[in-house]
């Protein structure tokens, strides 16, 4: 390579970043504050945002390899003068004449490609789309590059790379100088970026397909137009985006067509949505003005590998200890209610734990969207449907979580798992507890006093006698330790009975989470459902020690060992219910200590 190319090169690099940084600065500029404060307040962050692009931005993270032929960027940036974080998308973009192909192009696929995709994986219908619209360029001789020649531009900007901006150029003056293969380059380069933009529009979530395919994300949550996407990172909280909808029906067409990808229609008649995406995510969204400012929407992304008991102990959540007991618990049928805030963790601590249900139990879970993910064969996973009538009252369409309670119990299951209990289907979930199917279920509630009340009140309405009928109830907390928000299990309660002269429910806690600053879990000691396991297996207390010792020996292998896929803490669980003296033999002999 030439010297001179070298340093064309150079400077097309250094142009390409400086266009990359001004976009950024454009889309947070272009928000029009409204009141005075809310002027200076943009005043001040607009300074901020300057003074972060004139390389006060420090990359922490960058990763590359997203959408088609993995052009796609991400980077997790520092801003050093607001002291955040800040997660930025690159993708190549599209000049007015590229648009103009990519519109043609997915025109002509639309009219074209009339099958059903229904039944093809994602890679097939990557082949599929890429094969056809290689088919719709030879067919209608579509150009990439220097199509308009004639339309003599001013600029003379070089050739645009990949994530060049775009701006105008001229051609004419450029193709002359080229050569056949230079110009084949140019061609394959522009039919990259189009092509980038229909993959991510006809196969992907169009402006959010970099986050949705982002590994390390938990929730994705837009409030509006024109407010950039804020993004929950497992790493560095919830930080902002640099992905906008700038215009208020581009953001409604989005929704729109989000719920239709979830099998659901959102309508000004209908403006909220709880649907789930294919890859499994959960969505909630609202359309337009009716019921929030403008349109929005929620994700929570889905895990395809969920959090195991093993995850929940290497992030502290819980203690060695405490997955044995559960561990105990769980293999003999205790009941458990899983309380906390929201997003506390409660649907991933019930999917963990879940992993201890001996494999031969048959399984029916019944959810609204269904989160719950299990390597169990026997296993009948429900979720509710929402009927298609104009009218609110409940039509013959309509599944709710009640029907499919009560459909569960013809299934003659040994456990019943609920997603989330609101409603009167709490009440046939403790009739299935009280009549020894085992349960499990996650409720919105933040301490003990709160859940009564929510369960003894309506719409729920449960007799306090059948609460008895639950065994432990687990309390999830998202709390900020060191400036970083972690999970933590806060309190492992057991009912032990209803006091028949009081009629007070009386509480055992033999887990607990100790503070902030000591952040560790304590034991009182002692357990009802331990005791009844000891005494159901004619233990003595040295026994029950000895077991539970053997089953944290076990989690400590897997811990050490590195398990991590859920399938396999499955395949271990199922293993030492089977052969517990050859697997504790190979743990120990593999376990340090
Ligand atoms: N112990 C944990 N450690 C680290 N991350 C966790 C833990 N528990 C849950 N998470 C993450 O937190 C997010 C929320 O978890 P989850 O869906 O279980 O919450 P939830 O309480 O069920 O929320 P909601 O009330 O919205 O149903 C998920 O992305 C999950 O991966
Ligand atoms: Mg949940």
């Amino acid at each position: 390579m030439g010297l001179l190319e070298l340093a064309q090169k150079q400077k097309q690099k250094l142009e390409e970043e400086k266009d990359t940084s001004i976009e950024i600065k454009e889309e947070k500029i272009s928000k029009e504050p409204k009141g005075l404060l809310e002027k200076a307040k943009a005043k001040k962050q607009t300074k901020t945002i300057l003074k972060g692009t004139e390389g006060k931005k420090e990359i922490i993270e960058e990763k590359t390899g997203f959408g088609y032929k993995g052009i796609g960027i991400r980077k997790i940036c520092y801003d050093d003068a607001k002291k955040e974080y800040f997660y930025e998308t690159i993708e190549p973009q599209l000049n007015e004449e590229e648009k103009e192909i990519k519109k043609e192009l997915s025109h002509l696929f639309k009219m074209l490609a009339d099958v059903n995709v229904s039944d093809m994986t994602k890679k097939e219908k990557e082949k599929f789309l890429e094969k056809t619209l290689e088919q719709i360029v030879i067919d209608n001789n579509i150009k990439f590059f220097g199509r308009k020649i004639k339309k003599e531009e001013q600029t003379k900007k070089g050739l645009k790379s990949i994530f060049s901006k775009n701006e105008k150029s001229n051609e004419k003056e450029e193709l002359k100088k080229l050569t056949k293969e230079e110009i084949e380059k140019k061609e394959k380069e522009i039919k990259d970026r189009v092509f980038y933009h229909l993959f991510r529009d006809f196969l992907g979530y169009g402006k959010i397909d970099i986050i949705m395919e982002d590994e390390g994300i938990e929730d994705i949550s837009c409030d509006g137009h024109n407010v950039p996407i804020f993004i929950y990172h497992k790493k560095y909280d919830e930080i902002s985006s640099n992905i906008i909808f700038d215009k208020e029906e581009e953001l409604n067409s989005f929704v729109v067509r989000l719920a239709q990808i979830c099998g659901k229609q959102i309508s000004v008649y209908s403006p909220i949505v709880d649907g789930k995406l294919p890859d499994g995510s959960r969505l909630q969204t609202t359309l337009a003005r009716t019921v929030t400012r403008g349109s929005t929407f929620t994700i929570r992304k889905f895990k395809e590998n969920p959090l195991t008991p093993i995850d929940l102990i290497n992030f502290q959540s819980i203690s060695l200890e405490m997955a044995a007991y559960f561990w105990m618990a769980i293999e003999k049928g205790a009941s458990i209610l899983f309380c906390g805030g929201t997003a506390s963790g409660k649907t991933t601590a019930l999917n963990a734990l879940s992993l201890f249900i001996p494999g031969s139990h048959k399984i029916v879970s019944i959810e609204d969207t269904r989160e719950v993910n299990l390597p169990h064969e026997n296993w009948i996973a429900g979720t509710t449907r929402q009927g298609f009538s104009a009218s609110d009252e409940k039509t013959g369409k309509d599944i709710d979580m009640f029907d499919l309670i009560r459909a569960a119990l013809r299934q003659r299951p040994k456990v019943v798992m609920v997603g989330e209990v609101r409603g009167n289907e709490a009440y046939s979930l403790f009739q299935a507890m009280a009549t020894g199917h085992t349960s499990y279920a996650t409720v919105h509630a933040s301490d003990i006093h709160t859940l009564i009340q929510r369960l003894e009140n309506p719409p729920i309405s449960l007799p306090r006698a059948l609460l008895t009928s639950l065994d432990i109830i687990v309390f999830q907390n998202a709390v900020d330790i060191k400036g970083k928000t972690v999970r933590r299990m806060t309190s492992v309660t057991e009912i032990v009975k209803l006091d028949p002269d009081t009629n007070q429910l009386i509480f055992m806690e033999p887990y607990k989470w100790v503070s902030k600053t000591d952040d560790r879990f304590e034991s009182s000691g002692s357990s009802k459902i331990l005791n009844n396991i000891r005494l159901q297996n004619d233990w003595s207390d040295l026994e029950l020690c000895e077991e539970l010792e053997k089953r944290i020996l076990i989690l400590r292998w897997m811990v050490e060992k590195g398990v991590n896929d859920y399938r396999e803490v499955g395949r271990i669980v199922n293993l030492y219910s089977k052969y517990p003296d050859d697997i504790l033999k190979k743990a120990a002999e593999e376990t340090k200590k």
